[in-house]
Order: C-alpha cells, then sequence, then structure tokens
C-alpha cells in the first residue's frame, strides 16, 4: 500500500469535491450506483454491517438508517471525523468508526457481519495485500453474508497507474471464488446511458443491459466502476 494515513487525511478535500456533491458526473454514478444496489439487496433492520475504507461515509450514511449497525473503518483520522461530523448533523447515531489500517486489522469477532461493503479499496493494494484482505473479510461475515465489492475494472490486465491496480473481471472473480464466496450479481455502472433523476423510468433499459453484460464488456472502452454482490455459502 503506497499511501499512508497523511495521505488520505489530505486527500478528503478533493475526494469531497470528486464524489460528494459537487462534481456533477461523480454525484450521478453515485446516485445510481445506490439505485442499483438497492435494486438488488433486500436490507433487513437486524443487519450489522461494516464499510472498509469508508471514506468521507457516502455507504455508511446511505446504509445506516437501515440497519441496527454500521462500522466505518478506515486510516484518516479526517474522513472518520467527516463521517462524525454528517452523522451528527442528519441524526444517525448507529455508525461506529474504527481508526485502523486494513492490512493490520484483526477480527474480534468472527461471523459477526451480514453485510461488507468494499468500495474503492481493492484497487489501492497490491495482490497478495487483496488475498489477505478477502479471506479476512470471509472470517468476519456470517454465512450466507453478502460483500459488495465496488472498484475499477478493466478489459486486460493492465500495470498500475498512478494511484489504481487496474485488474481484470476474472481476477476479482478468482480471487473470491478462492476464498469461498459465491458470484450473485455483477454489474456495470453504466451511468452514462441514464438520467439517475428519471431512474424509475429506466428499470427497462437497466434490465436490457444487465441481461447484456458481456455484450457490453466487449465494447466498453472506458473502465467504468462494477459492482459485484457475492455470498459467503
Ligand atoms: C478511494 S477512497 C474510497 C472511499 C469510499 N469507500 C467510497 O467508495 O467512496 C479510499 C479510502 O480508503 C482509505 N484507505 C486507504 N488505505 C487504507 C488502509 N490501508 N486501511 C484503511 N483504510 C484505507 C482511505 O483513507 C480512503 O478513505
Amino acid at each position: 500500500m503506497s499511501f499512508n494515513n497523511k495521505y488520505w487525511d489530505t486527500a478528503k478535500n478533493n475526494l469531497a469535491d470528486t464524489i460528494h456533491g459537487h462534481n456533477t458526473n461523480a454525484t450521478k454514478t453515485e446516485l445510481f450506483e445506490k439505485w442499483i444496489i438497492g435494486q438488488n439487496i433486500s436490507f433487513s433492520p437486524n443487519w450489522k454491517i461494516l464499510d472498509i475504507g469508508s471514506g468521507m461515509g457516502r455507504w455508511s450514511l446511505w446504509l445506516a438508517p437501515k440497519v441496527k449497525e454500521v462500522t466505518a473503518l478506515d486510516i484518516s483520522n479526517e474522513m472518520l471525523k467527516f463521517i462524525r461530523l454528517r452523522a451528527r448533523n442528519e441524526n444517525i447515531e448507529n455508525i461506529l468508526l474504527v481508526k485502523s489500517d486494513i492490512n493490520d486489522w484483526n477480527i474480534n469477532n468472527k461471523e459477526c457481519y451480514d453485510l461488507i461493503i468494499c468500495s474503492g479499496i481493492l484497487e489501492l493494494l497490491k495482490d497478495e495485500e487483496c488475498e489477505k484482505l478477502v479471506n479476512k473479510i470471509f472470517c468476519s461475515l456470517k454465512k450466507g453474508g453478502l460483500i459488495i465489492f465496488r472498484d475499477h475494472i478493466v478489459k486486460l490486465q493492465k500495470t498500475k497507474n498512478d494511484f489504481f491496480f487496474l485488474r481484470t473481471r476474472k481476477y476479482y472473480t478468482r480471487l473470491f471464488s478462492k476464498s469461498g464466496f459465491s458470484l450473485k450479481k455483477d454489474i456495470i455502472a453504466f451511468t452514462f446511458f441514464f438520467d439517475p433523476l428519471k431512474i424509475k423510468k429506466n428499470t427497462i433499459i437497466y434490465g436490457f443491459l444487465h441481461k447484456t453484460y458481456f455484450f457490453w464488456q466487449l465494447f466498453l472502452k472506458e473502465h467504468p466502476p462494477h459492482i459485484f454482490i457475492l455470498e459467503k455459502k
């Protein structure tokens, strides 16, 4: 992992611009990704969720009102402070904040979570770190528990760019199946086809794109985020 907590403390302001509401395209993507997840998972009020590399809490803050408890784990104090502030403003009281490097994260409670979300984090890790983390995730999920994995994916294996490890779908599906997960859904976040504000009207288009997933993968030149939903059998 080439970025330390100081890097992420100072990256907070950039993330605020690109992810949390000021940049229109990023806001559209975020809305659309949440809609996709809502279409594919029925959240239960009893669930405990772990958000790994929670950043400024776009997932934790969205999920907390739907479930019993969300744990937001991040290496950066600044990110966690931001979540605390937003949770207070939005009267959300069920988010636990944990400052930790995921590489040092020890699973105290085995089989404790119903859902783990891992968004924008594996693409920052080396292969061996990814493998370790996915095994830890497997141990800390309940049987039948789900993982939402969301990252950018490329058609052919590429080397690391300045920021991400760009990996293939095959790499990630193998990684998860090796640890014992089964793939339930694999979705490309085709934001550019949608107006997220009219998202309900777009259900049919979404269904079509989803059914023709492999066809689209052949033609996409960009690497939009993918969302995998996997289950611990
Ligand atoms: C690209 S952001 C993703 C944030 C959020 N999950 C999202 O999807 O918007 C990566 C986050 O992971 C955190 N992070 C990076 N390396 C980490 C590590 N080794 N342990 C824990 N958190 C880490 C950073 O502080 C940052 O908040």
